[in-house]
């Protein structure tokens, strides 16, 4: 990969403990648009949300693991009002999702950052500063002995919850249906959280809601996706 190390060590992480696929091929004409993009949308390790500007008066939406973007894109569409905060370990994930949103035009309305959300949360997020966070088919990790591995655990919840503003949501997606009941087991127990469909309930599918990667690999191998829809209390 071409990035020089100088780029690397402001908005690459390699040394930060996460489970999952980092690093892939980047074309040279991904790689030309994360140069361009990343020093002025990114989130490089020691700068806060806050210290990148984000418009007053704008609601500011988080996206944890957008894959190739397919979603944010979507919400950046959609809701031409929000800052949308994008993060993604994936640095080709990255690379895709940052050409979309330079070619829709919508790239400058968005924070984009490689680095984990456990540590864009815990050191670049303040509290209730979110209005809103979606985590859409997070990873799996199937086995019993890598569910610790599963982005939602107790502590990450509420995290999460002390960075949601009051009336701010949380939006799950899985098509992993032990995954959909685990993420809803911890959430209808993490205090502050209200489950809008009720203890144990899973929401329908938004009318509007864009297909993404994963939803559509889901549908394609029989598995109905399950939605969940919390907002803080
Ligand atoms: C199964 S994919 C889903 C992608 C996309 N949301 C979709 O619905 O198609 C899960 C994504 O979460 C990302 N991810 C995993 N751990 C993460 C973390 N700690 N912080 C940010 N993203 C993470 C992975 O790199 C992967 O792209």
């Amino acid at each position: 990969m071409r990035l020089s190390a100088k780029f690397r060590e402001q908005y690459i992480q390699h040394e930060m403990r996460t489970h999952g696929r980092k690093n892939g091929f980047v074309t040279t004409g991904q790689e030309a648009r994360l140069l361009k993009w990343l020093p002025i949308v990114g989130l490089p390790k020691d700068k806060t949300l806050t210290m990148s500007k984000v418009p007053k008066n704008s609601p500011i939406v988080l996206e944890i693991g957008f894959g190739n973007g397919d979603f944010l894109v979507h919400l950046a569409e959609n809701h031409p009002d929000w800052t949308l905060v994008g993060v993604e370990i994936y640095l080709p994930g990255v690379a895709k999702a940052v050409g979309r949103l330079e070619d829709a035009s919508f790239i400058e309305r968005t924070r984009i950052t490689q680095l984990p959300a456990q540590y864009v949360l815990e050191h670049q997020i303040e509290a209730e500063q979110l209005d809103g966070v979606f985590i859409n088919h997070p990873d799996p990790w199937p086995k019993a002995r890598h569910h610790k591995r599963r982005i939602i655990q107790k502590d990450f919840a509420e995290l999460l919850v002390s960075r949601l503003k009051q009336g701010g949501f949380i939006k799950l997606a899985s098509d992993v249906s032990d995954l959909a009941e685990w993420m809803r087991v911890i959430l209808d127990s993490t205090k502050g959280l209200t489950n809008i469909a009720g203890q144990d309930g899973y929401i329908e599918r938004d009318a509007d809601r864009v297909l993404t990667k994963f939803e559509e690999r889901g549908l394609k191998a029989g598995r109905k996706s399950q939605f969940l829809h919390y907002v803080k209390d």
